[in-house]
C-alpha cells in the first residue's frame, strides 16, 4: 500500500484523482495539501498550505508518489507571471520537497503541444516544466498530455466550453489526438502511473488519454 501525494486536488483532474485514490485499496493515505479545506476522509491527510510558502520540514512530504494537477489561467491569475507560478513555480518546488523526502514517482498533468520551443506561452510554460522536472531525479515521471479536458467545472471559461461543445460536435472528424478527453480518464492516467511508478520518463499523448 502506497502513500501517494496530491497536489489540485480543488481542480477538476485533481478532484477525480482524489476519489479515485480514495476508494483504491492500493492506496494507504491520500496527502492533499490545498489552500481550501476538502471534505474529510479517513484516508485522507489535508493540510492547509500557501503555496508562497510551504513547509519544508513538514512530516507529510513523506510519500511514495506524487500526482499533481495544479494550474490556472493567465486571465484568473493575473498576469504571465502569476500564471507561471502556478503551472512551472509551484509544481518544481513540490517536486523538489516530495523528492527530498523519498518519493520515487511523479505524475503531472502537462497539456498537448508543451514544447520549450513553442511560441505560445501556455505551451511553452508546459514545456518548461516537463523539462526541469527531468532535472529532480525521479525515477519514474510520467508527463499527461491531453488536449481539450471535458467535465463539470464550477468556474465559468466561456472559451474552453464553446471549444469543448466544437470539438464534441466534430468528435467523429477529429484524429484522436484532438478528441475532448473526459476528466476521470485523465485522473485514471495520472493516478495509475504514479502507483505503478515504473522506472524512466513516459509521456502519455492526448489520444493515449482516451
Ligand atoms: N482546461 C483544459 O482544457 C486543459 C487542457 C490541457 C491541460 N490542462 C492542464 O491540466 C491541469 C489541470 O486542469 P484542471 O482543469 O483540472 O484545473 P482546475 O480545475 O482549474 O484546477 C486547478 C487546481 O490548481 C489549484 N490552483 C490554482 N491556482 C492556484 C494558486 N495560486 N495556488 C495554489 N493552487 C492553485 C486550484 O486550487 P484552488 O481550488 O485553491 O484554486 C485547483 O486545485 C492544469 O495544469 C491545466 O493547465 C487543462
Amino acid at each position: 500500500m502506497k502513500k501517494l501525494m496530491l497536489v489540485g486536488a480543488t481542480g477538476l483532474v485533481g478532484g477525480h484523482v482524489l476519489q479515485q485514490a480514495l476508494a483504491d485499496p492500493a492506496v494507504a493515505q491520500v496527502v492533499a495539501p490545498t489552500r481550501k479545506s476538502l471534505v474529510p476522509h479517513a484516508k485522507l491527510l489535508n493540510p492547509l498550505v500557501d503555496f508562497e510558502r510551504l513547509p519544508e520540514d513538514a512530516d507529510w512530504w513523506r510519500v511514495d508518489a506524487v500526482v499533481c494537477t495544479l494550474g490556472t489561467t493567465i486571465r484568473v491569475a493575473g498576469s504571465q507571471a502569476a500564471f507561471y507560478k502556478v503551472d512551472h513555480d509551484h509544481p518544481l518546488e513540490v517536486a523538489y520537497l516530495a523528492r527530498r523526502h523519498g518519493a520515487r514517482a511523479f505524475a503531472l498533468n502537462s497539456a498537448l503541444g508543451a514544447d520549450v520551443a513553442s511560441r505560445v506561452f501556455y505551451s511553452r510554460t508546459k514545456g518548461e516544466i516537463e523539462r526541469d522536472l527531468q532535472a529532480v531525479g525521479y525515477p519514474s515521471l510520467t508527463l499527461v498530455r491531453p488536449g481539450l479536458i471535458g467535465g463539470q467545472r464550477q468556474e465559468a471559461r466561456p472559451a474552453e466550453q464553446w471549444a469543448v461543445r466544437v470539438s464534441k460536435l466534430l468528435q467523429p472528424l477529429l484524429p484522436r489526438r484532438y478528441r475532448v478527453v473526459p476528466a476521470d480518464r485523465i485522473a485514471h492516467h495520472l493516478l495509475q502511473a504514479a502507483l505503478a511508478a515504473t522506472p524512466g520518463v513516459h509521456v502519455l499523448p492526448s489520444e493515449a488519454l482516451l
